[in-house]
């Protein structure tokens, strides 16, 4: 039997702290050597693109590949999202898929835990932290949730170019986690925070990176193309870069690839990638002064391993419809 789960039974079994557990085994795993993460591969039809990312996780006994397919005109030629999304999860024993469950709010969850894992061993430890957000849409609400999981937040400040999205924002994430949220009015005024994230759609950067003020931590999620990318020359010139991936950020991340096409960096700018800094293998923030920022590209590791803590908590809940295939 195969058990399918909609988005409302992953909502309803996917919390930010168990999957922040086990995004940050994933990534110790790729570090340790025990993960297989192949590039995802990507075909284009003629309305869209479609990509495909499978992975195994050994210590864990996971292995899933998530579908995910964007059509830009899906919204009014069929009124349906431009991104979708699908995981296969698959026993390890047997080989075969034993639960299909939709995978859009999964990526938005993953997304985060992998902010909130960086945030976790790259920002400062104050209490009372600000927390600065780019971007008000899907990824941006998730991104915050992940912070103040991993620290003690005292605020956050968001800007977007659409003030609707920013209100929606504000309304939600602050009756999500009880804290105030405020509407910026200018890129800078978010620059005054302690924790940045970047989740925006955006394909040039989002601020002056000499405004940048010490001992910032940056996560940087929204762009992961060559040529595109939310961070500036002079904010990768003053971060610590960490990456998810050395190969996804050498072949997707236009925030380092472009610097280093102008000259302005060398490949060895690139620090470590964040299982490396979590298995101790590389030390991370030497000082309070320090800026250090995490690339994130999206890893098949953070969708195989999410979607076995659903599958699991599901099961427990006697949660989805199992149907024979
Ligand atoms: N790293 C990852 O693992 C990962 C995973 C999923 C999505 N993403 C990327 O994250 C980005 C955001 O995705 P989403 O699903 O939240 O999209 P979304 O459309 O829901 O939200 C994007 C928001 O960015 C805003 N924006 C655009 N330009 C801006 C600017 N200059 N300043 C401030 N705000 C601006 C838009 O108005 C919009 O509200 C996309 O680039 C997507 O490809 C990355």
């Amino acid at each position: 039997m195969t058990l399918i789960l909609n988005r409302s039974d992953v909502i309803s079994v996917l919390e930010m702290k168990d999957c922040m557990d086990v995004v940050e085994k994933a990534f110790a795993e790729l570090a340790n050597g025990s993960a297989v993460l192949p590039l995802r591969t990507g075909i284009k039809p003629p309305d869209g693109i479609s990509l495909y990312m499978p992975a195994y996780l050994k210590e864990m006994g996971a292995l899933a590949c998530k579908v995910v397919t964007v059509y830009k005109d899906n919204p009014k030629k069929f009124n349906m999202p431009t991104t979708i999304g699908k995981v296969l999860l698959q026993d390890i024993n047997t080989g075969d898929v034993v639960c299909i469950m939709d995978g859009g709010y999964l990526t938005a969850v993953r997304t985060g835990a992998a902010s909130g894992v960086a945030t976790k061993y790259l920002a400062r430890k104050d209490k009372g932290q600000v927390v600065g957000i780019f971007g008000a849409g899907v990824q941006a609400k998730m991104q915050l949730w992940a912070v103040a999981t991993a620290r003690d937040i005292k605020s956050a400040i968001v800007f977007d170019i659409s003030d609707e999205a920013m209100n929606k924002f504000v309304s939600e994430m602050s009756a999500k986690l009880g804290i105030q949220i405020n509407k910026a009015a200018s890129a800078d005024e978010v620059l005054s925070a302690d924790i940045i994230c970047t989740a925006s759609s955006s394909a040039d950067p989002l601020f002056d990176g000499k405004k940048l003020k010490e001992g910032t931590h940056i996560n940087g999620i929204g762009s992961h193309a060559p040529a595109m990318r939310e961070l500036d020359t002079e904010t990768i010139k003053r971060s610590l870069f960490i990456g998810d991936s050395r190969e996804a950020c050498f072949s997707e991340a236009g925030d380092i690839l472009i610097p280093i096409k102008e000259g302005a960096i060398k490949e060895d700018h690139f620090y470590a990638e964040l299982g490396e800094i979590i298995t101790g293998k590389k030390d991370g923030r030497k000082d309070d002064k320090a800026i250090t920022l995490f690339k994130s590209n999206g890893l098949a590791i953070q969708d195989v391993a999410t979607a076995k803590v659903v599958y699991e908590r599901a099961l427990a809940k006697g949660i989805g419809v199992n149907v024979e295939i």
